[in-house]
Formats: structure tokens, C-alpha cells, sequence
């Protein structure tokens, strides 16, 4: 092998090693991370059990989605629930769960058979423990303001 030939092959090697190594120190760095799902429950156990419980029984899900969950075979455009507590507290629900008419509390657009029911006759400890419940389903603040946005956008039938 000639001298000049012993440069080139040491300059592809040393490029080679640097390319591997430029490849290696990358790996080791944090990078664009997806996300994950946004959504979370501060919600006890019980609280969780008993709070979907009553979720179920009461046919909440015919008309919203809470974790991705709906009835299929309802289109009523109501406000999805996931994040729900962190846009408003548990009086706040709590009151709306008891007002005989919650439109007076949050005004609707819609139809009247599409409209909130008015849970007034629960009894009162199942009112509380469905404001808990709603008032334990958070977002995390990253996509605070999406969730707000697509609430106002059920809510007004306006971007
Ligand atoms: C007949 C359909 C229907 C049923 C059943 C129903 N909802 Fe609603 N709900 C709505 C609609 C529609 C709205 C938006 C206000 C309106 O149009 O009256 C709403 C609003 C709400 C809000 C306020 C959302 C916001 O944007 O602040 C909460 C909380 C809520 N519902 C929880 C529940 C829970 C819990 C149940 C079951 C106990 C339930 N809903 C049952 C239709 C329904």
C-alpha cells in the first residue's frame, strides 16, 4: 500500500467512526417524546368505582364521551367530560346536578330532548359523589387550552 492510499483509508475510517459516534451520542439525548394521553383522574378508588357506577346506571354516556367512551348509537353533541374538572370545581357540579333547571346554569343550544337532564331527584349523596367524580377528571396543562376550545365549540356550535 502506497502512502497516499493509507490517507484515504484512514480519512474513511475516522469519518466512519465519527458518523457511528454522531449516531450514538444522539440515542443517548431526550428527544421529541410523544406526549402521551393528556387526560388523568385524581379520583380514590372508591371514589373512581362509585363515580362510574353511577356514570353508567344513569345513561350519561348516551349523550357524552368520557375516555374515548360513548354510545354508539347517539349523536347528542354534548361537551366530552375527559378534563371536564379542570375547566370548572366540584360546587360548581354539584349545583348543576341539583339545579331543576340546568340551563339556567350553562344555556344550551340544542333540542330539548338533547339537552341536560336535571338530576335533582338523585339523592343527594349520589349528586356529590358525581360532582367528585367529574371534578377529579383533569387535563394536563399542555393541552388545557384544546380541551377549552372544543368544550366553547359543543357548547356555542361555533370554532
Ligand atoms: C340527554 C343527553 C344527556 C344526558 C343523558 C346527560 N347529559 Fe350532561 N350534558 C348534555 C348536554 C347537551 C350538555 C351541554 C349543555 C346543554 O346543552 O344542556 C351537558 C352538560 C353537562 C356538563 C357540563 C359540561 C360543561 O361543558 O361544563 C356536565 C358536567 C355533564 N353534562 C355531566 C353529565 C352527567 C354526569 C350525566 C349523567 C348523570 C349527564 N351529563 C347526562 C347532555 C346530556
Amino acid at each position: 500500500m502506497r502512502a497516499g492510499e493509507k490517507w484515504v483509508l484512514g480519512i474513511i475510517a475516522a469519518l466512519g467512526l465519527f458518523a457511528v459516534g454522531k449516531s450514538l451520542w444522539q440515542m443517548g439525548l431526550p428527544r421529541n417524546q410523544d406526549p402521551g394521553i393528556p387526560f388523568y383522574s385524581t379520583a380514590t378508588p372508591e371514589l373512581a368505582r362509585n363515580g362510574s357506577d353511577l356514570y353508567r346506571s344513569l345513561g350519561c354516556k348516551d349523550c357524552h364521551t368520557l375516555w374515548t367512551v360513548r354510545n354508539m348509537f347517539e349523536s347528542v353533541p354534548a361537551p366530552a367530560l375527559d378534563g371536564i374538572g379542570s375547566l370548572r370545581d366540584e360546587a360548581w357540579f354539584y349545583a348543576y346536578f341539583s339545579a331543576p333547571d340546568p340551563q339556567a346554569i350553562l344555556p344550551s343550544r340544542l333540542k330539548k330532548q338533547y339537552r341536560m337532564p336535571s338530576y335533582v331527584q338523585l339523592p343527594e349523596q349520589d349528586r356529590r359523589t358525581l360532582a367528585a367524580y367529574m371534578a377529579s377528571l383533569k387535563v394536563k396543562d399542555w393541552y388545557l387550552m384544546e380541551t377549552r376550545k372544543a368544550e366553547h365549540e359543543k357548547l356555542t356550535g361555533k370554532p
